[in-house]
């Protein structure tokens, strides 16, 4: 893994070769390793080291014929895990003593010296393991993250996501991109999210933010006329996290100037195409394009996974007229009935629906409405109430079984989406090796909360609302659409972007209509964007992609924890260092802050 085309550039005073890089064209020389002592094996007259560096691991072998009873006896005595520098001949294996299992297998290095020089305590968690071996507990393997680090499984992860890196810097510069970067220490971003704040000890009571994103500064670029601006962005945010979420994450993060939406989908394509063959998958272009409001009504979701069907249906007329009370109040009050069908889910039992259920109200649903047709006939609350034309309507076969949530789309939408994700898997029906890639397009600008029907931005305040809505209906801004877009793989949103805002005063109008209508309040806290586009701004707009997702996906690995090297759990913390940790009162006394103590 990861030697360099010339492993000969890994050679250094202490070392000739790297361990993984050796094989029957070095037979006879004389080579100088360093490593780790992955694996020991003491046959009496012969002792073993598997010996490990970062590009593999080579077979030392000390054995009464080529090595000295003091160095034998040092490499019987040398614990796994442990440093050593060895010298030693490189020479052919018997032909039935050759390990087609190792990519050295071929050789091994007969040994002359040995020296220890960083030895090992006895690790907290295994380094080597068999196939058969179970792996250690995530919570151990990220507290002793030093060891975990060391296994090839993680190595290859990084060693990917440096790969990949190298691709985006590549495409990227290539295409006159610069590769600039912009403040950790710095002011809200609003981006969904809430903020890390530092605490300023020379300003009292004020505080830094770290950004949940370099969106404001990387426009300020294009007003600054640096008109192809990239950066693998440090994000920060303080949000519930999950195995796709961390509250410190990577981004390639891109904006230009005096584009259109094409051109930057056209673009971000470009690099998910060159980074999807860097790891060695080739991705047909173009992206098939979805409206949002298609996948809200498809798939209830703004992401949605295309490997599977089992999509969302509108049966309102098929209980238009049912004298049952869920529904009708639903009907009543303006609301749909949507429905999935589930074939063959006719044979589940009643706790694995009670399972789907309560997934659904995890998501806000007041209950999950089941209709089964087995060769029997309908079976749930409704089955009475069924007319002919209900039947008709609803065409469900025999096997099918049909979950339904009344209410308002905000409501029915996440509880559908999510049973729709857990019949797919329990079905069978998601094909792992399938990439369904996907623009989501024609984002909303705002969503009004429905109680206060205050507006919200949907993607951030800086996106560009559609011009011919804007147009059309001057007064009616939650029913404009966004110059938004999502790329989004097999229901993973792997980036996002849209143009921009150019016009300062069209900028002030949006502040406004998200509840920051006093000019001063906009001035404090955007007056540095907005002088920015006072003072000439191009056209301009952008994307950002999660890079960690994207070498999540990539390496095939099941959380982002997997190729981020020193990740936090997901309860936000960092076991390794172990932070967050409480600060002495003298230190919180200098940054002008008390603590009051949890619950007060
Ligand atoms: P957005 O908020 O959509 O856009 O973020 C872009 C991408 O970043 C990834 N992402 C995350 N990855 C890991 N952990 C997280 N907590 C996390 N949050 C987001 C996602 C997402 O698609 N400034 C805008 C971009 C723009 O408009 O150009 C922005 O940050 O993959």
């Amino acid at each position: 893994m990861s030697v360099p085309a010339d492993p000969a550039v890994l050679a250094t005073s202490l070392r000739t070769d790297p361990c993984g890089a050796l094989g029957l064209p070095d037979v006879g020389r004389t080579v100088r390793l360093g490593g780790w002592v992955h694996r020991s094996r003491d046959l009496g007259g012969l002792v073993f080291l598997d010996l490990r560096d970062r590009t593999g691991l080579v077979q030392v072998a000390a054995g009464p014929a080529w090595t000295t009873e003091p160095v034998q006896a040092a490499a019987a005595a040398v614990g796994v895990e442990s440093v050593v520098l060895v010298e030693g001949t490189v020479v052919a294996r018997e032909p039935d003593r050759v390990n087609p299992d190792m990519a050295t297998g071929a050789v091994e290095v007969r040994l002359s010296a040995l020296r220890v020089v960083g030895p090992a305590v006895t690790p907290a968690i295994p380094v080597a393991r068999g196939p058969k071996d179970r792996m250690p507990a995530e919570e151990l393997r990220l507290r002793h993250r030093y060891l975990d680090l060391r296994r090839p499984e993680l190595q290859h992860n990084l060693v990917l996501r440096h790969r990949l890196l190298q691709v985006t810097r590549r495409f990227l510069s290539e295409r006159g991109f610069l590769e600039l970067e912009t403040p950790v220490l710095t002011k809200p971003t609003p981006e969904g999210a809430r903020d890390y704040l530092v605490p300023s000890r020379v300003h009292p009571g004020e505080f830094y933010a770290l950004p949940q994103s370099p969106q404001i500064y990387k426009q300020l670029f294009m007003c600054a006329g640096y008109d192809r601006y990239f950066q693998v962005a440090r994000c920060f945010r303080d949000e519930d996290l999950r195995a796709d979420r961390q509250p410190e994450f990577t981004q390639i993060d891109i904006e230009a100037s005096f584009v259109q939406r094409e051109d930057i989908l056209t673009l971000a394509e470009g690099l998910v195409a060159s980074l999807w063959h860097e790891a060695g998958h080739e991705v047909p272009l173009p992206f098939p394009r979805m409206s949002y409001a298609e996948a809200m009504e498809r798939f209830g979701c703004d992401r949605p996974d295309l490997r599977y069907g089992l999509e969302l249906r509108d049966v309102s007329e098929a209980f238009r007229t049912m004298a049952f009370a869920v529904t009708s109040a639903a009907l009543a009050a303006g609301g749909r009935v949507r429905a999935i069908v589930v074939p063959g889910g006719g044979a589940w039992s009643r706790k694995q629906v009670d399972e789907l259920e309560a997934l659904a109200k995890g998501a806000g649903a007041a209950g999950l409405l089941r209709l089964r047709r087995s060769a029997d006939g309908y079976e749930g609350p409704v089955a009475k109430l069924l007319t002919p034309e209900a039947e008709a309507r609803l065409a469900l076969r025999e096997g099918d079984l049909l979950l339904g949530v009344a209410g308002p789309d905000r409501v029915s939408s996440p509880a559908l989406d999510r049973v729709r994700q857990e019949c797919a898997r329990r079905l069978g029906l998601v094909d792992e090796q399938a990439r369904c890639f996907l623009w989501v397009l024609d984002f909303p600008m705002f969503e009004a909360d429905p109680d206060s029907g205050a507006l919200a931005a949907v993607h951030h305040p800086f996106t560009a609302p559609h011009p011919d809505d804007m147009a059309a209906r001057p007064d009616a801004p939650a029913t404009w659409r966004a110059l938004a877009y999502d790329v989004v793989l097999n229901g993973t949103e792997l980036g996002g972007g849209s143009i921009r805002t150019s016009d300062p005063a069209v900028q002030s109008r949006m502040f406004a209509l998200l509840g920051i209508g006093d000019t001063e309040e906009q001035e404090r806290r955007f007056g540095f964007l907005l002088e920015g586009l006072r003072a000439g701004a191009p056209p301009h707009g952008g994307i950002a992609f999660g890079f960690d997702r994207i070498a999540m996906l990539l390496a095939g690995a099941p959380s982002l924890r997997d190729v981020i090297a020193f990740p936090k759990t997901t309860a936000a913390r960092a076991l390794f260092e172990g932070a967050p940790t409480p600060v002495p009162p003298d230190e919180l006394g200098a940054l002008h802050l008390t603590v009051r103590p949890a619950g007060s």
